[in-house]
C-alpha cells in the first residue's frame, strides 16, 4: 500500500518541463524533404518554415506545371509526366534566409514520409461538426503547427447518417437517389469544408468502414464502394481512414482472403480517382496486417487496437501497443516510404474521457515524451488527436520539436527498432539518411534508472558526437557507449554521428 501511495505521489508530482527551445526568428525550413504525387493529380504542398513573419517563399528548379505562391509558400499545379525532380526551397525574412533540398517524386507512390496532422476522434468522438473541423484547420495555422510540417485535418467517424438515433441531425437519408452517400446535418457542405481546409494549404481526411455501418453505427461503404469514393474525391478529400467495423458480418477475421478483400477493393478504386487519396487501413493489426498492408494498397495500417480505447489505460497501452507489438514481431521490417506502421494517434493535451468530458491526457509528462520519441523512431504517422484549439505550451512543445520531427520524417524512411532490453531499460535505434542514428534510451520502470546504449548494439564504432534532440543541444564526444539517467517511464532521445575528420 505504501509503495502504491509512493508511486502515485511521484506521478502527480512529475513536472511538465518544456525541453523544446522556442523557434528562432531566423528562417528555418521544417517537415518533409520528399513528396510523392501521381501524374495528373492536383498538387498541393505547403512549405513549412518557422521564423519571423513576413516571410518570402521561393522554389528553385520547380518543374513545369507547378508554381509556388511567394506569400503563402503553397506549391500547386499539376505534373503531367512521371519523373524525379530535385528542387530547392528558399525562405527569406528580414533576418536572413534558409535553403533546403526538396525532392518531388512523380510516380505511383504516395506518402513517402509518415503522415502528419490532426484527427477528431479522441477529443470530439461522436459529436464532431463542420465548425469543429474548420476550427481545427484554423488552429493548425494559428498554433504554428503548419510551420512544423503538419498537413492533414481529418474527420473520423460520425459525419454520415446514423440510421438509428434520437438526434434528428443524424437521421438523414443515408444516400441520394443515385446511391451516393450523404453527410449528416452537422456537415451541411462537405465541398465547402475541404475548400476551407485547402485554402490554408492543408489537406482534408475522411473516414468510413467496409461494412454496412461504421464502428459508431453510421452509414458505411458496403455495396457502395465506387460511389462513396467518387463522392469523397468530388468533395475534395485527400485521405481516407478505412476501418473494419461491421465487416465481421461479411468476412471472417481468421481468414486472410476475407481480411484483405475490402482493402484490395478500396485501394483499387482509390487509384482510379483523378486526385491522390492516401489510404490508412484501420483493422487493428488482424492477420499480421504489416506483412500485407502494402500489397493491399494501404499507405499505412493500424498495428493494434485503439490506443485510447480505455482512457485510464492509455499509459499501459502505450508500452504494450508501442514497444511490445513493434519489437515482438519486428514490425520495422515491413514499413518504409509509402507504407507505414500506424500505432494510433498522439494522445496528448485534452482528450475525451468517454464520459462526456474533455480532460487532460492521463499520460504523465515523461510518458508523453516517450510517446512522441517512440513514434518518431518507428516512423509512425504523427497524428495528434487531442483538442487542437486548446494547446498549452507543454503540449505544443511536444508536437513541434523540429529535430524530433526530422527523425520521424527522415527521407530514407527506414523505421527503427529495439536493439537491447535490460529489465525495464530499452534502447531503440533508427538509421537516418545522413549516416547518423537516432537513439531512444527508454525506462519503462517505476524508478529513475541509468540506461546505456552501446556502440556495438547500435551498429556504430569509434568517436561519436551525441546531440540531445529534445533540448537540441550537443552533449559532447563519446566512445564505445553513451549512458544517461532516464526518469520513470521517460526517455532520453539522442542523435549520434561520427566525429568529422578535420
Ligand atoms: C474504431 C477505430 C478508431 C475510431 C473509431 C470510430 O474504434 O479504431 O480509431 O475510428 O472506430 O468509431
Amino acid at each position: 500500500m505504501l509503495v502504491l501511495a509512493g508511486i502515485l505521489t511521484v506521478r502527480s508530482q512529475e513536472p511538465k518541463i518544456i525541453l523544446t527551445p522556442k523557434p528562432k526568428t531566423e528562417p528555418r525550413i521544417n517537415g518533409a524533404k520528399i513528396f510523392g504525387i501521381r501524374p495528373g493529380s492536383p498538387f498541393l504542398f505547403t512549405i513549412s518554415a518557422t521564423g519571423k513573419r513576413p516571410m518570402r517563399y521561393e522554389v528553385l528548379n520547380l518543374p513545369a506545371g507547378l508554381r509556388c505562391d511567394p506569400v503563402t509558400g503553397q506549391i500547386s499545379g499539376v505534373l503531367s509526366k512521371p519523373g524525379e525532380f530535385i528542387t530547392f526551397f528558399k525562405v527569406t525574412n528580414e533576418l536572413g534566409s534558409a535553403k533546403r533540398v526538396f525532392k518531388i517524386v512523380c510516380g505511383d507512390k504516395l506518402a513517402l514520409t509518415p503522415h502528419m496532422g490532426w484527427n477528431s476522434w479522441y477529443v470530439w468522438e461522436n459529436h464532431v461538426t463542420d465548425k469543429i473541423m474548420r476550427e481545427a484547420a484554423d488552429a493548425m495555422v494559428s498554433t504554428g503547427m503548419i510551420d512544423h510540417g503538419y498537413v492533414y485535418v481529418n474527420i473520423d467517424d460520425c459525419w454520415s447518417a446514423k440510421p438509428v438515433s434520437s438526434d434528428s441531425l443524424l437521421t438523414v437519408e443515408p444516400r441520394d437517389k443515385n446511391g451516393f452517400i450523404n453527410s449528416n446535418k452537422k456537415f451541411p457542405d462537405m465541398k465547402a469544408l475541404t475548400d476551407y481546409i485547402h485554402l490554408k494549404g492543408l489537406k482534408a481526411g475522411i473516414y468510413t468502414s467496409p461494412g454496412t455501418l461504421t464502428c459508431a453505427g453510421h452509414t458505411a461503404a458496403y455495396g457502395h464502394e465506387e460511389q462513396d469514393i467518387a463522392r469523397y474525391a468530388g468533395w475534395g478529400y485527400d485521405f481516407l481512414k478505412y476501418d473494419w467495423c461491421s465487416y465481421s458480418d461479411i468476412g471472417k477475421t481468421d481468414n486472410l482472403t476475407d481480411l484483405q478483400r475490402p482493402y484490395l477493393l478500396i485501394s483499387k478504386i482509390l487509384r482510379a480517382q483523378k486526385r491522390d487519396i492516401v489510404l490508412n487501413m484501420c483493422q487493428y493489426g488482424m492477420g499480421d496486417v504489416w506483412k500485407w498492408g502494402k500489397k493491399a494498397g494501404g499507405q499505412s495500417w493500424r498495428t493494434a487496437g485503439d490506443l485510447g480505447g480505455s482512457f485510464e489505460d492509455i499509459g499501459t497501452a502505450l508500452f504494450r501497443d508501442g514497444f511490445d507489438v513493434y519489437s515482438k514481431d519486428s514490425l520495422h521490417l515491413y514499413a518504409g516510404p509509402g507504407a507505414w506502421n500506424d500505432p494510433d494517434y498522439l494522445l496528448l493535451g485534452y482528450l475525451s474521457n468517454w464520459k462526456g468530458k474533455t480532460v487532460p491526457t492521463p499520460l504523465t509528462p515523461n510518458e508523453q515524451y516517450t510517446q512522441v520519441s517512440l513514434w518518431s523512431i518507428v516512423a509512425a504517422p504523427l497524428i495528434f488527436s487531442g483538442d487542437i484549439t486548446r494547446l498549452d505550451d507543454f503540449t505544443l512543445s511536444l508536437l513541434t520539436n523540429d529535430e524530433v520531427i526530422e527523425v520521424d520524417q527522415d527521407p530514407m524512411g527506414l523505421p527503427g527498432h529495439r536493439v537491447s532490453r535490460d529489465g525495464n531499460n530499452e534502447v531503440w535505434v533508427r538509421k537516418l539518411e545522413d549516416g547518423s542514428v537516432a537513439v531512444g534510451l527508454f525506462n519503462r520502470g517505476e524508478n529513475e534508472s541509468k540506461v546505456t546504449a552501446s556502440w556495438t548494439d547500435l551498429g556504430i564504432s569509434g568517436n561519436q558526437e551525441v546531440r540531445d534532440l529534445w533540448r537540441q543541444k550537443e552533449l559532447g564526444k563519446f566512445k564505445g557507449n553513451f549512458t544517461s539517467d532516464v526518469l520513470r517511464h521517460g526517455v532520453v532521445f539522442i542523435r549520434i554521428k561520427p566525429v568529422s575528420e578535420k
